[in-house]
């Protein structure tokens, strides 16, 4: 089985993925460490953002395995993985190992913008979280401040609308969720209730019944 999870800047989708992978038995991958350490490489090796062919090449190369998580997460490369992402070359060079992932035997849970639009338009259940931006920014306030890199609530908004607007208005594999996915509204839902919704989700093709 092949589940997608799509969605903008915490919406909750990387939690809600990690828990139906677990909770299935399935492979997971977060899609946006990829464009995460493309940014991350770019910024490391002070090459401009917007150097397309560099990019193209850094994501072609890269091997996350060589890049220290930690250094992954921080809204600094947040930031840079969402303007890397509008170049096609990279969305090129990273499609394909996506896509072996994806269709790996047994089957696989994706997170991403895309990945139930381009990377799995064939998999078997699609969703697209979302909740609210002052939510989500709440949310990620917390987590920041859980890690010691506190960050004014008014700036962690500004970025997150800045960087759905930058998501949703690229030409190329922009953020929106697929003809036939499922939307997931959490912004009055923990996590807890937010995975009981989602496997509501997954298992009502197999009851018989038709997605909520
Ligand atoms: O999901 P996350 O916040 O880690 O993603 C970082 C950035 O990577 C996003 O803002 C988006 O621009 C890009 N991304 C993407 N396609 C994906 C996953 C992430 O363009 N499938």
């Amino acid at each position: 089985m092949i589940i997608t999870v799509d969605g903008p800047a915490a919406s909750g989708k990387g939690t809600l993925a990690k828990k139906l992978a677990a909770h299935y038995g399935l492979p997971h991958l977060d899609t946006g460490l990829l464009y995460r350490g493309v940014g991350y490489l770019m910024m490391q090796s002070g090459h401009a953002l917007d150097d397309a062919a560099m990019a193209a090449r850094v994501a072609q190369e890269l091997d996350l395995f060589k890049i220290d998580q930690e250094h992954l997460r921080s809204d600094e490369v947040g930031e840079a993985a969402s303007k890397v992402a509008a170049i096609p070359g990279v969305r090129a060079a990273l499609l394909k190992l996506q896509q072996d992932f994806a269709r790996q035997p047994g089957g696989a849970v994706l997170d991403g913008r895309d990945t139930g639009t381009v990377i799995a338009p064939d998999a078997d259940v699609k969703l697209f979280v979302t909740a609210s931006p002052e939510v989500r920014a709440k949310r990620r306030h917390i987590e920041l401040a859980a890690r010691r890199t506190p960050v004014e609530y008014c700036a962690v908004i500004s970025d997150i609308k800045k960087r759905d607007e930058r998501d949703s208005e690229r030409s190329i594999a922009p953020l929106k969720p697929a003809p036939d996915a499922v939307l997931l509204d959490t912004t009055d839902l923990d996590i807890e209730a937010a995975f009981r919704a989602a496997i509501e989700i997954v298992e009502a093709p197999r009851a018989g019944r038709t997605r909520p």
